[in-house]
């Protein structure tokens, strides 16, 4: 069965926790495509010693290996903040395509959490999500983790991080963050996680429901 969840959003929204939530409830895989610009950054930046080349980018990304997504530094501000900048790239973007879209129509499903997932990557998606949260819940979500793993950023600190980054990823010319227009909004600023996931769970089981009739 080919089956795909397209799951998109600004930075701290929730879209990885539901993609996840929701791969194991289906059985579908998951992949975070922010990981891939999350490792492409970081390679990018110790390539060049900071300074990101766009030609250096493009072939690291080309060239993405199982353990550069295994690294342990992905999560940080850093890695953020070089993955939106690498993510502007247009030849990184489309280094990045047919892994992505081959991932996406694998046999027994698939659930894919970026930006551009809906929109560039799969079209076609049997399920599209649009997951949004306000400004200040979603820095303090995120806050909370990057203190849990010893970050001394305030929430303002936090707050500048996810804006800036949301406005370089709306604004870039090539596959900008935006909500395809069949994509269901899910907004969880005062939704738990639980009912989040149950939003999604349901929306995902009527599609599938649909696809049998
Ligand atoms: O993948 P994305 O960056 O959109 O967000 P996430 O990593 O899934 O969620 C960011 C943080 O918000 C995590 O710590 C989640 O546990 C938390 N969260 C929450 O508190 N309530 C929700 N409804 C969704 C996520
Ligand atoms: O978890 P969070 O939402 O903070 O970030 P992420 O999903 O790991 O993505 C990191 C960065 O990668 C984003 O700010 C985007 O610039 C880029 N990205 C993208 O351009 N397209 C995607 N499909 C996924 C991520």
């Amino acid at each position: 069965m080919k089956f795909t969840v397209a799951i998109d959003g600004p930075a701290a929204a929730g879209k990885g926790t539901i993609a996840r939530a929701v791969a194991a409830e289906f059985g579908f895989a998951h992949l975070d495509t922010g990981l891939l610009y999350r490792a492409v950054g970081v390679k990018a930046l110790e390539r060049a010693g900071g300074v990101i080349d766009p030609i250096a980018a493009e072939l690291i990304a080309g060239s993405l290996t199982e353990a550069d997504l295994k690294r342990a530094d992905l999560r940080t501000t850093l890695a953020s903040r070089a993955a939106s900048k690498v993510a502007a790239i247009p030849g990184v973007r489309a280094a990045l395509l047919r892994f992505q879209h081959d991932f996406a129509r694998r046999d027994g499903g698939a659930v894919l959490d970026g930006r551009d997932i809906g929109s560039v990557i799969c079209p076609d998606a049997e399920v599209k999500l649009f997951v949004t949260a306000d400004d200040a819940r979603r820095a303090q979500r995120r806050h909370r983790e990057l203190a849990a793993a010893g970050s001394e950023l305030t929430v303002a600190q936090v707050l500048a991080d996810l804006k800036a980054r949301d406005a370089r990823d709306s604004r870039r010319k090539d596959a900008p963050l935006t909500r395809a227009p069949d994509a269901v909004l899910l907004d969880t600023t005062e939704l738990s996680i639980d009912c989040a996931v149950a939003e999604a769970t349901a929306l995902i089981r009527a599609r599938i429901e649909q696809g049998r009739d």
